[in-house]
């Protein structure tokens, strides 16, 4: 690949799992001395400008990273030509982004899990509704799929 890496996770609404999937992946990113951008968005507009959710705030803080610095924006078709890795953290989201992506888009487009042995096709489950339980498992998630995204990347 003759472009730097640069990856972006797009959740809904960018104030749950996308932030968390984004530090989770910059603690790998840097584990592994990485030269890699790194972003989140979301497909929904709800919550553009706002923070990180404050439960996802809390798990990150949990798990030593800080994401309270982050604001939630939407994904743009300009994306498509920005980063060379979209990660959608559910299947609608991955629909959205197949529907926006442009025909000179050069991002290869995958669902987060998939990079994981044994859960392709899953996706992380939307905790916005739940209780903070689910933003442990979120957490847990975004980790494994992002460990397994930076080896790829990191290559052999
Ligand atoms: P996220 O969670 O997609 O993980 O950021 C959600 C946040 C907000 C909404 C839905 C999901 N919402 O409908 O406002």
């Amino acid at each position: 690949m003759s472009q730097k890496p640069a990856v972006l996770f797009v959740c809904l609404g960018n104030i749950c799992r996308s932030p968390l999937a984004e530090a989770a992946f910059r603690v790998e990113a840097a584990r592994r001395g990485l030269d890699v951008e790194v972003d989140s968005a979301g497909t929904g507009h709800w919550h553009v400008g706002e923070p990180p959710d404050r439960r996802a705030q809390e798990t990150a803080r949990r798990h030593g990273a800080e994401i309270g610095q982050q604001r939630a924006r939407q994904v743009t078709r300009d994306d498509f030509r920005r980063f060379t890795h979209i990660v959608a953290l559910d299947l609608p989201v991955l629909s959205a982004l197949r529907r926006l992506r442009p025909e000179n888009g050069i991002a290869e487009l995958a669902l987060l899990l998939d990079h994981v042995e044994g859960r392709r096709g899953q996706p992380v489950a939307d905790p916005y509704y739940g209780d903070d339980d689910g933003f442990e498992t979120t957490w847990a998630d975004v980790t494994s799929g992002a460990a397994a995204l930076a080896r790829k990347i990191a290559g052999p």
